[in-house]
């Protein structure tokens, strides 16, 4: 790895402060000063210091976010904002991307990590992992609909969704609803609404496999998730299911 990578992941500044520091001469490599950014190192065994204090290496960056609506799950677009222009400058060094997408619209708990492997096993269809959803529901959300998600509903494209499990929580001309899908089809939400002939008009996600989002994150807000809520989503593993 690049050292000045190194040092921008280890939150030594921004590139540009990065470069500076080894101009500085105060960067050392097993002993030896360095001011080349480009030099490669090990970053798992050689020892790196600043000002004479050894630089503990870090590789991944573990976000929780409150999305807010109106920015896009994506990384960069030319138009639309981003979630990750919503992160400190130190923290996208480490060049995170979302697990997944919500739409423009939804808010709610959006991971963002560079642990390719975790956000696979968070992603991948056969994990069959829980994401639980609180939506506001133009029109009377009713038993017969908790029996049809129950059994997959047909989506718009003909595709007969897996079991989604409806809960009513306020019934009336709108209705608060909770509902957890184990899959990710695009707009799968809103679209097995429109199966049942209602509409989505508010959506937020509330939990992703083992993690709840933090309530106390305000719309744009995000925190570091912390050691025990990273083995959580290490360590987790679905109930397997058929089909
Ligand atoms: N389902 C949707 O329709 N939209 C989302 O953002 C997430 C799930």
């Amino acid at each position: 790895m690049r050292l000045d990578k190194f040092l921008a992941n280890a939150g030594q500044g921004s590139r540009k402060e990065v470069k500076k520091i080894l101009k500085d001469g105060i960067i050392k490599v097993n002993g030896e000063i360095v001011k080349d950014g480009k030099v490669h190192i090990d970053p798992h065994h050689d020892d790196v210091t600043i000002q004479g204090e050894t630089i503990t290496y870090r590789e991944y960056i573990y976000l929780m976010m409150n999305k807010p609506a109106g920015v896009i799950s994506a990384t960069e677009d030319i138009r639309e904002k981003t979630v990750i222009d919503l992160l400190e400058m130190e923290d996208t060094f480490f060049e995170p991307f979302p697990v997944g997408r919500l739409d423009k619209d939804t808010e709610g708990l959006l991971l963002l990590t560079n642990d390719g492997q975790i956000s696979h096993r968070l992603l991948s269809p056969k994990k069959h992992v829980p994401k639980t959803y609180f939506a506001v529901i133009q029109g009377e959300v009713t038993e017969t609909d908790v029996q049809a998600f129950n059994q997959g509903v047909m989506l718009d494209d003909g595709y007969l969704t897996k079991p989604g499990h409806l809960k009513i929580l306020k019934s009336g001309i709108r209705s608060d609803i909770e509902l957890t899908i184990t899959e990710g089809k695009f707009h799968q939400v809103k679209r097995m609404f429109e199966a049942v002939g209602k509409k989505v008009i508010y959506l937020k996600r509330i939990s992703m496999g083992p993690l709840g989002l933090d309530e106390r994150l305000k719309l744009g807000e995000y925190r570091e998730l912390s050691e025990e809520e990273i083995t959580l989503l290490k360590e987790f593993e679905p109930e397997k299911k058929q089909g």
